[in-house]
């Protein structure tokens, strides 16, 4: 054969391949826009809020914090002929929604002027973990120490974590709000007593909306010691993530806008716990505010009073009624959420909240199972029962045509070990371990007998 043959035959064949390859990837690349389900072809169009640039590059810790993603979660979603959309807070790198409200306290505080880094400056909080994690995070990023203060009864290796960031680790008896020795109580007076009780005035009243009740001025926790009121001394601050409006600020200004954003303007229903109120208040009135028509729906555990509340307007539990009650706080194996005192935060919350569901730890417990096991996902007690409260609010308003319900994974299973994710605490409480709990839910009953939807 000639040598031109021979080219030519290479470069047909060449040719022959390319087109195969071509046509090949044409046709995988249909395939998977076909497959693709809605919610993504909807995201192509749009500005993605969250996307690698090339040569960005985040400043420290407090830079990886927000701008969390937002997945679909398959399981639910395909059984009930909806959109249950999560946003993962547990990516933040403190490893919960906290983050935010901690970055947000601080950040305001220094723009006050209460707080200045690096003059040995400590933040005091009264926490069940999750917000002192957050707050030992970014206080060592800024330049504080930090001393938080918990009741003794919550998943140890919070603690653990606290004391591997520095922290200064206090652990109470727990007891009401009205005692004085109740965790929050005692965080305020440690931080009031760090200097001396020569307060700082500044006025902070310009910050609240008309419709938003009047805060604890952040200035008020703020305490220099008596021989000193320059910039430069040492202060104790007290965050108080319950009354403190940076709390909400961060929701609305920070989650609310991303969920917006990433979901197209697109939420039927919002569903949050409520610890504070701030997730709940904050991201529940920023979506109100760009539609009326969203829902907002609270999940709270079992023994809190919040979900009498919006239904009744009576902030009380059965379990109170029952006598059944074990724990001085909200009594469930649910850490974060669930509240029987009305706070700052709460109460921006509770005139946009438009349904409530009480959630068992039966339940809970069963979901956090089912997604595991359904989507490999590891999560923790409060973001399981956002997702009970998501399969109640569907089959309520018997929803099945997509609608878009989006909630938050507030932190990772692995928060979790020595309580909710422990078999034989669970059994020695009294609480049953049954992934059947949810696939019933759902309206494919495992074993015949139907469970009776709470709430
Ligand atoms: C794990 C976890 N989930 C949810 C929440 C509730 O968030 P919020 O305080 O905004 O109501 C908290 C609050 O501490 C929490 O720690």
């Amino acid at each position: 054969m000639s040598n031109e043959g021979s080219a030519l035959r290479q470069v047909l064949f060449g040719v022959g391949i390319g087109v195969a390859i071509g046509a090949s990837l044409s046709l995988a690349a249909s395939i998977t826009t076909q497959q693709k389900p809605s919610i993504r072809r909807d995201h192509s169009k749009l500005a993605r809020p969250i996307e690698l640039r090339s040569g960005e590059v985040r400043d420290g810790v407090t830079g990886l914090i927000g701008n969390t993603p937002l997945i679909r979660i398959k399981s639910l979603s395909d059984a009930l002929g909806v959109t249950i959309l999560a946003k993962a807070e547990l990516l933040n790198p403190g490893g919960s929604v906290k983050d935010r409200v901690a970055l947000r306290i601080i950040q305001d505080a220094e723009q006050l002027g209460l707080l200045v880094p690096n003059t040995g400056s400590r933040i005091f909080e009264g926490t069940v973990g999750s917000t002192g994690i957050s707050i030992a995070t970014v206080a060592r990023a800024r330049g504080y120490d930090t001393t938080i203060i918990m009741p003794d009864d919550v998943a140890t290796e919070k603690v653990k974590a606290l004391e591997a960031l520095g922290a200064t680790v206090e652990r109470v008896r727990p007891v009401s709000i009205v005692d004085k020795k109740q965790y929050v109580n005692l965080a305020r007076k440690a931080a009031l007593e760090f200097g001396t009780s020569s307060q700082l005035n500044a006025s902070d009243a310009s910050r609240g909306a008309s419709d938003i009740p009047p805060f604890v001025s952040t200035s008020e926790l703020a305490v220099a010691p008596a021989n000193s009121k320059s910039p430069s001394a040492a202060r104790g601050f007290f965050a108080d993530q319950f009354e403190n409006k940076s709390n909400y600020d961060a929701h609305f200004e920070g989650t609310g806008p991303e969920i917006w954003s990433q979901t197209n303007g697109h939420v039927d229903a919002f569903i949050s716990g409520a610890g504070t109120g701030g997730t709940i208040a904050g991201v529940g009135r920023y979506l109100k505010s760009m539609s009326e028509t969203t829902r907002v729906v609270l999940a709270d555990p079992q023994g809190s009073g919040l979900c009498n509340k919006v239904r009744y307007g009576v902030l009380f539990d059965e379990a109170e009624r029952e006598g059944t009650k074990r724990r001085h706080q909200v009594d469930t194996v649910v850490e974060g959420i669930g509240i029987n005192r009305l706070t700052q935060n709460i109460n921006l919350a509770l005139p946009i909240i438009d349904d409530a569901f009480r959630i068992s730890d039966a339940e809970a417990v069963s979901m956090a199972r089912y997604l595991v096991q359904h989507d490999g996902l590891f999560l923790g007690s409060s973001s399981a029962c956002n997702l009970v409260a998501c399969v109640k609010l569907v089959k309520k308003m018997g929803w099945c045509n997509g609608e878009r319900v989006v909630t938050i994974m507030c932190d990772s299973g692995t928060r979790h070990y020595s309580k909710f994710w422990n078999d034989d605490y669970l059994r020695q409480n009294d609480i049953p371990i049954q992934a059947s709990i949810v696939e019933e839910m759902l309206g494919s009953p495992a074993n015949g007998h139907t469970h009776k939807l709470e709430g």
